[in-house]
C-alpha cells in the first residue's frame, strides 16, 4: 500500500487519561490526531471545544485534524485555530455559504476541509474542490464512535478520486467512521489517502500495534 496517513480519533480515548493517551499516539508513526467537535445540534452528541483542544495541543506532537460537527461553524473557526488546529474541516450540510467559510479557514493559516454525510453526493463538491486541502467522507452518520462502516462509501471514494485526478488536484480523501483492519485495504484501494480510526485504535488490546498495523497494511504477519 502507498503512503497513506493514519489519524487516530481521540473521541475514543480515555478522557480521564487524555495526556497519556496523547503521549501513546506520540510514540507511534500516526500522522495526525483526529479531533471531533460536536455541538448537540448538528449532531445529537456533545464532545468538547477550544479549551480542551488547547490542552491536547500542549501534549500532542502530531498535527491536530479538527472535524467540526457544528452548526454555523464560522462562529468558532478563529477560536479553534487559536487552540492549535492544523486542519479544520466543516460539514457541507452545516454551511450555507461554504465558499466563504473555506476562505475564512484559509485566512487563519489552517488547512481547509469539507466533510460529507453519508447521503451527500460527492458531486456537490465540484465547484469548491479546487479550494480544498481535504475532503472527509463520513462512512457512518456523524455523532458517535464505534458504529458500523457503510459500504456504499467505497463508491463515493472512487467517484471523488476520479474528480480529483481529472482536475489534477492534490486534495486528500479522508475516511471517517468504522475503519479498522477488516476494511482498511479496500478503503485504500478505492482511493482514500487518510484513515481515521477511533475504537479500532484506542479500544484495541495494544493501541500502538493497532496504529502500526493500519500504517503498514500489506506487510503480512504483523496483525494483532
Ligand atoms: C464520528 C466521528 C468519528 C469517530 C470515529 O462522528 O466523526 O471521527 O470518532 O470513531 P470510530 O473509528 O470508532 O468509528
Ligand atoms: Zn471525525
Amino acid at each position: 500500500m502507498g503512503h497513506h496517513l493514519i489519524a487516530p480519533s481521540v473521541l475514543a480515548a480515555d478522557f480521564g487519561n487524555l495526556k497519556s493517551e496523547i503521549e501513546m499516539v506520540n510514540g507511534t508513526d500516526a500522522d495526525w490526531l483526529h479531533v471531533d467537535v460536536m455541538d448537540g445540534m448538528f449532531v445529537p452528541n456533545i464532545s468538547f471545544g477550544p479549551d480542551i483542544i488547547a490542552t491536547m495541543k500542549k501534549y500532542s506532537i502530531k498535527p491536530l485534524d479538527v472535524h467540526l460537527m457544528i452548526e454555523q461553524p464560522d462562529r468558532y473557526i478563529q477560536a479553534i485555530r487559536a487552540a492549535g488546529a492544523d486542519n479544520i474541516s466543516v460539514h457541507l450540510e452545516a454551511c450555507t455559504h461554504l465558499h466563504r467559510t473555506i476562505q475564512l479557514i484559509k485566512s487563519t493559516g489552517a488547512n481547509a476541509g469539507v466533510a460529507l454525510n453519508p447521503h451527500t453526493p460527492v458531486t456537490f463538491l465540484s465547484d469548491i474542490l479546487e479550494d480544498l486541502d481535504l475532503v472527509i467522507i463520513m462512512s457512518v452518520n456523524p455523532g458517535f464512535g464505534a458504529q458500523k462502516f457503510i459500504y456504499h462509501t467505497l463508491n463515493k471514494i472512487k467517484e471523488l478520486k476520479e474528480m480529483i485526478i481529472t482536475k489534477n488536484l492534490s486534495t486528500r480523501i479522508e475516511i471517517d467512521g468504522g475503519v479498522g483492519l477488516q476494511n482498511a485495504e479496500s478503503i485504500l484501494q478505492a482511493g482514500a489517502d487518510v484513515l481515521v480510526a477511533g475504537n479500532s485504535v484506542f479500544k484495541a488490546e495494544n493501541p500502538q500495534l493497532a496504529i502500526y498495523a493500519l500504517k503498514n497494511l500489506g506487510i503480512s504477519g504483523l496483525y494483532a
